[in-house]
């Protein structure tokens, strides 16, 4: 293999990837970004590789969400509080119920890029370039908004920076306090998960109580009062990501300074592909899609490239089969990884292989699919031995109608009052944690089955 640049993906076909038409302003563009900081620090990228390993030994487990597409006119403080709320709260369901450390990455603060199953879009007769997230051009339909605008990269920017700004704000300063779990309910304020959520907060609450007056004072205790919080996006616009691109001066290593971690989505993962290419030269985790297409030979492949040192935590292998095709799909790459004596983290998504269209029009999930994906994944691993490393979904903290089902149950007729997704629908509060709960139970058993090899 040639040496790797952050430049190299240039020579490789690319996909999904827009044409942008004025080249002048995409390089004033790119120059300028490479003369950004870079949003993330290369030993915050390491730490987090270090305990992605640590849940591919089944010693943490990867609690990955957020939007499906970040956008420019939702960006709000309260948008972002909630949805790292709503993780909060679902760490601490899986903390708790199944006592696993939870490493925690949004899909946040990077996350604008989409591909798209189609080039183009037709309405009415008018043939436009598809929609492809914010970052590139703009969802309403006219030739104008359509059109890839470089600039928007610099807009991307400084949402992310912004984003980024404000969650290490929560995260360390203050608003993650253990102490405070009980003020972290919303969106579900009701109902049996809800009870459950306040039992287990009334339970954490007095254990700290105990550890306090027994001398173990937890008021000053770092761990309790602050979290990790990582971010992480589709790595899918390579000139943002190459401008944004850093050498680590500690290590002589590359990172990609838009965010901790990176993921290759299902439609880039070409072997020989540009994304591949750019993914293999940095040194953050990287998250490779898995859907139904993927090939024992396509696996072994990506990995020779992505991971030849077998570093673990390097590389998180997430699945996305759909509910009722996880048993057909799954096992052959899990025999791939342990013939070939591969260290990953399995994640589950059981999001993008649930879309379907309602019978009101709007592109959504069914809640019950979404969880099965989720019970097949577990049930897989148990069959094969293997270690479930964690999920990955997209939900939001706004009390959205975007998937149907759940125990406040969206109906087919519901779609419509709160569908504000630019992209793919999301679960909301109260489905995430049902999710969350469901997760833990998934956890808890193959604890009590395994007590001395996992956890
Ligand atoms: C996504 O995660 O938003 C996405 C497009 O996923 P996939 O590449 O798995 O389809
Ligand atoms: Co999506």
């Amino acid at each position: 293999m040639t040496e790797w640049q952050k430049t190299t993906w240039r020579t490789k076909p690319r996909v999904q990837m827009p044409d942008y038409t004025d080249t002048g302003a995409l390089a004033g563009i790119e120059a300028k970004l490479s003369q950004f900081p870079p949003l993330v620090f290369a030993g915050e990228a390491r730490r987090l590789k270090a305990e992605l390993g640590a849940a591919s030994r089944g010693e943490a487990f990867l609690l990955q969400g957020g939007d499906c597409a970040e956008a420019f006119d939702q960006f709000s403080a309260d948008a972002i509080r909630d949805t790292f709320k709503v993780m909060l709260q679902m760490a601490m369901v899986l903390t708790f119920a199944a006592k696993v450390p939870v490493v925690k990455v949004g899909r946040m603060a990077g996350q604008f890029a989409k591909p798209r199953s189609a080039p183009t879009e037709t309405v009415d007769g008018v043939e436009l370039p598809s929609y492809r997230g914010d970052i590139i051009n703009e969802l309403a339909f006219s030739q104008a908004s359509r059109t890839p605008d470089p600039s928007k990269m610099l807009q991307a920017y400084t949402q992310a920076a912004a984003t980024l700004n404000l969650l290490r704000a929560f995260s360390k300063g203050g608003y993650a306090d253990m102490h405070k779990v009980h003020s972290w309910t919303l969106g579900f304020a009701e109902g049996e998960k809800a009870e459950r959520y306040r039992d287990m907060a009334n339970r954490i609450s007095d254990a700290l109580d105990f550890m306090k007056a027994a001398g173990l004072d937890s008021d000053n205790t770092e761990a309790l009062q602050t979290v990790d919080f990582y971010t992480s996006h589709e790595s899918l616009l390579l000139e943002y990501e190459e401008a944004l691109t850093r050498l680590d001066s500690t290590s002589g290593n590359w990172l990609a300074g838009s965010g901790h971690m990176i993921w290759i989505g299902d439609r880039t993962r070409q072997p020989d592909g540009a994304h591949v290419e750019f993914a293999r030269g940095v040194l953050n985790p990287i998250g490779l899609k898995c859907g139904p297409s993927m090939t024992p030979e396509d696996l072994k492949a990506l990995m020779a490239r992505l991971n030849p040192e077998n570093e673990a935590g390097r590389l998180s292998l997430i699945a996305r089969f759909g509910a009722g095709n996880v048993n057909e799909h799954l096992p052959r790459l899990i025999r791939t990884v342990k013939e070939e004596g591969a260290k990953v983290v399995w994640v589950c998504d059981p999001m993008h292989g649930n879309t379907i269209k309602s019978e009101s029009g709007y592109k959504t999930r069914p809640f019950e699919a979404v969880l099965r994906e989720v019970r097949e994944f577990f049930a897989v691993h148990k069959a094969e031995g293997t270690i479930p490393g964690g999920v990955h979904f997209e939900m939001t903290g706004q009390d959205v109608t975007e998937c149907t089902g759940g125990v406040r149950a969206v109906s087919d007729e519901d779609l419509s009052a709160r569908y504000h997704t630019a992209c793919d629908p999301r679960l909301n509060a109260s489905q995430s944690l049902e999710l969350a709960f469901l997760v833990a139970e998934e956890l808890s058993n193959l604890r009590a089955e395994r007590p001395a090899k996992v956890i």
